[in-house]
């Protein structure tokens, strides 16, 4: 036998040595296609549409279907404007692009967007870009949302992010301030890091610029979203290992700036670690309990606040997570997607959203739900890297019309009711010249012309011109955008009056 054929041999023998360890650690109830999985990265197969149909629960009033598969290990997603859908799939290096289709067309097969990208996980758009995040770097590429193309080179604007270790994944998401918001997992389940970017967010210019630890303490932080009205950063953390069961808690977080959350020194409500808080007193003091707390071992990831108008109104602002689910637990939990809801109480209680990937009698899993998106359809898609496909739940559609080829055209920005500046134009000349008076007042003081006129912007801001959104939104229209503005664009603590007058204002400036 030749020394080459030995080492692949060898290989292969070490990695089925690795699966049969990794069996004997999860415990009994492993399906030989949950090994292979583990063990070789080649997925189980997709559940059939029977399977789904029979296994999968949705909340009253809503459907699922199977969108996507044969994906590989398939993980974050993200909308673009034009509403298709990326998918980045770490192990493959690709990053994929999946329309949604026209109505009356098959829906066009995935195509690869970008590939030989180490380990690609978060995705982001910002300013004509398209941010991924990989292992050890932050790079962009330029991409036109109208045709789904990329051109030019990718251009790494961080590099030398730690990586290794036990937390890979890396997550990028803009805020509304216009920054690069950018989650490291720590390299170990629990231990003091010596780089301190570890088991923290990190923040950036745009331009990979200007680094600083933003908040601290956040084992493993992978999915980050911004509130759509406060512009307030949240983010998931996953609990460490080896305390049992049912401790400790994972973590939803409210993220601030310069805020510590407590890990490897505490937990949940301030709770000292058994192996790391003594001594560590101050620190433990000092942690910023979390907002929610779920079962311990669920594995928060993926989390999106709801935004559409399309799901029932008592859904929006509430929010969506995938919980990917326990593997060092003696019984499974987790597997599903939950929706996070704010109470009379103005506490936020869980309920399944999609859930029935885990059969408890059995401990039978058929998926591991890693990210969850809204589409411009207003359906609610979910990455599953254990089958390697995404799932799409609709709200009041019948299953037949839920068909690959049926999925609506994605929304345009509100149009309904007349134009602004029409509206505008039905007022008497006093109230009309008042409103635009108080409008402008508002646009000097907020510094709307810093990104919004050319001549008056901002060092390094290619200002976006406002021709038209007179035209194209209605009044209502506009003050909804000031409430949850495209991102860069920030949120601003306008009262109903003062987006009124500043929607008046821009609807008479910008016909
Ligand atoms: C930090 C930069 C920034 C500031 C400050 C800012 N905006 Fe914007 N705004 C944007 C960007 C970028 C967009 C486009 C977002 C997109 O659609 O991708 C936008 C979009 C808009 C739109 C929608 C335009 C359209 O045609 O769809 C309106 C209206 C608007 N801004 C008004 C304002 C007002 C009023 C203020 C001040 C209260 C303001 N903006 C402050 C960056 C900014």
């Amino acid at each position: 036998m030749s020394r080459r054929k030995k080492v692949v041999l060898a290989g292969v023998f070490a990695t089925l040595l690795l699966g049969a360890a990794l069996a004997i650690r999860l415990g009994p109830g492993l399906s030989p296609g949950a090994l292979l999985h583990v063990g070789f990265g080649w997925g189980v197969k997709a559940p059939s549409q029977d399977v789904v149909a029979a296994r999968l629960h949705v909340p009253q009033g809503f459907t699922v279907s199977r969108f996507a598969e044969g994906l590989g290990n398939v993980r974050f997603l993200r909308f673009t404007q034009a509403g298709e859908l990326l998918a980045s799939v770490p192990r493959a290096g690709k990053v994929l692009l999946l329309g949604l289709g026209r109505p009356g067309e098959t829906r066009p097969a995935p195509r690869t967007l970008l590939d030989g990208l180490k380990k690609p996980h978060g995705l982001d758009f910002h300013d004509g870009w398209l941010y991924i995040a990989e292992t050890d770097a932050v790079g962009r590429v330029r991409f036109d949302h109208s045709t789904g193309q990329v051109s030019g080179p990718i251009e790494r604007v961080v590099t030398g992010l730690p990586e290794g270790g036990n937390h890979w994944t890396r997550t990028v998401r803009f805020g509304p301030d216009g920054m690069m918001y950018v989650s490291v997992g720590s390299s170990c389940n629990v231990c003091i890091e010596e780089d301190r970017r570890r088991a923290a967010i990190l923040r950036y210019r745009p331009d990979g610029s200007g680094e600083k630890l933003f908040a601290t303490g956040l084992r493993n932080s992978v999915g980050l979203d911004f509130h759509p009205k406060t512009g307030e950063l949240y983010a998931t953390d996953n609990g460490r290992d080896l305390l049992g069961d049912d401790f400790p808690p994972c973590e939803l977080n409210r993220v601030v700036q310069g805020g510590f959350y407590g890990w490897p020194f505490a937990s949940g409500d301030r709770v000292s670690d058994p192996d790391f808080g003594k001594g560590h007193e101050a620190e433990v003091a000092a942690t910023i309990p979390p907002e929610f707390k779920f079962r311990a071992h669920n594995a928060p990831l993926g989390m999106t606040f709801v935004r559409g108008e399309r799901l029932p109104t008592e859904y929006r602002g509430s929010i969506l997570i995938a919980l990917h689910g326990s593997w060092n637990r003696k019984s499974r939990d987790g597997y599903k997607v939950v929706l996070l809801k704010k109470n009379a109480a103005g506490q936020l209680e869980q309920s399944d959203f999609l859930s029935g990937f885990l059969r408890d009698q059995d401990q039978d899993v058929i998926g591991r739900p890693v990210d969850v998106a809204e589409g411009p359809d207003g359906a609610i898609y979910v990455s599953d890297d254990y089958t390697g496909s995404i799932f799409r739940v609709t709200y009041g559609e019948t299953a037949s019309t839920i068909g690959i080829a049926a999925a609506p055209r994605p929304a345009q920005p509100t149009l309904q009711g007349p134009s602004a500046a029409a509206s505008v134009r039905e007022l008497p000349d006093r109230d009309r010249v008042a409103a635009q008076a108080r409008g402008a007042q508002l646009f000097a003081k907020w510094g709307c012309a810093g990104c919004h006129v050319p001549g008056q912007s901002e060092k390094g801001v290619v200002p976006r011109l406002l021709t038209g959104a007179g035209g194209r939104y209605s009044l209502a229209g506009l003050t909804e955008y000031f409430l949850t503005p495209r991102p860069p664009m920030p949120a601003f603590p306008l009262s109903a009056e003062e987006q009124l007058d500043l929607a008046m204002y821009i609807g008479m400036t910008y016909p």
